[in-house]
């Protein structure tokens, strides 16, 4: 069934909204990735595992042309939901796909994002392979990985409320409660490992691609807990692995 399709049937099964606030490491890592790719006019980005498309919309509003790629459907109609909100559906390309398996496709793309999802995949030498392999040569990639994690207990309530009133942008977004519930229902959004300072980015060396980028950076998530992650920007430098 073509992704539309298969999106509007689950459209139907709207109930409720859920309010979901991003986080201090959406903001954080939204300006990490974009420092590399300040002006996205005449690129083409896919990103695999693109949620419901905060990455995304950042490359539209930087003139970007922008596909997203994701498992789970409840995320790709979310991601609709949401570019609907904010009057860009037109676009957005989605693909309902695990990067485990080959994305099969002509065309490659300038820039490819991998954030936050390495850590749920099971086969990780499969997918990088594939993830790389949709690159053009000489385009970049962007990974961002967890490596570590810890709760604070202070109270940031006021802080919170401070990024409600000062949100221009679509802050805090509404969803479908039972997409939301589905999805974690279905498709859990568990860690499958925890990566060590520097194991990711050492991974990524064994394929023909030359690192440009390597960061460490902490932030705080939505559960008031610090995360801290590692975001890799490499370039790719062969052609079909
Ligand atoms: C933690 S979320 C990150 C979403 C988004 N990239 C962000 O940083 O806000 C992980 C996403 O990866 C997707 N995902 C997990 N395994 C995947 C796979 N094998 N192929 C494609 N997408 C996958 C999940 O469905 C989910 O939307």
């Amino acid at each position: 069934m073509p992704v539309d399709e298969e999106v509007a049937v689950k459209i139907k099964t709207f109930a409720g909204v859920e309010r979901i606030r991003r986080k201090e490491t959406t903001k954080k890592t939204l300006e990490k990735v974009f420092h590399y790719c300040r002006d996205c006019s005449g690129l083409t980005v896919m990103d695999v595992g693109c949620g419901y498309g905060d990455y995304m919309a950042e490359v539209v509003r930087r003139g970007g042309t922008v596909y997203g790629m994701d498992s789970d459907i409840y995320q790709l109609a979310l991601a609709l939901v949401y570019f609907k909100r904010l009057g860009m559906e037109n676009n957005l390309h989605l693909f309902h796909h695990d990067i485990q398996e080959v994305f099969e496709r002509d065309e490659l793309f300038d820039i490819v994002f991998c954030l936050n999802v390495m850590e749920h995949i099971p086969k990780e030498r499969k997918a990088l392979k594939n993830i790389i392999d949709l690159a053009k040569v000489g385009g970049k990639l962007f990974f961002l990985v967890p490596i570590g994690m810890k709760t604070v207990e202070e109270d940031d309530s006021k802080e919170k409320e401070k990024e409600e009133l000062t949100d221009n942008r679509g802050y805090t977004v509404f969803f479908p409660r039972s997409f939301v519930n589905q999805s974690i229902h279905e498709n859990g959004g568990v860690h499958v490992r925890d990566y060590k300072k520097n194991e990711f980015v050492e991974k990524l060396k064994t394929f023909p691609v030359e690192v440009i980028a390597n960061d460490i950076f902490s932030a705080r998530g939505e559960r008031n807990n610090i995360y801290t992650i590692q975001s890799v920007v490499v370039k790719k430098t062969q052609g079909v692995l």
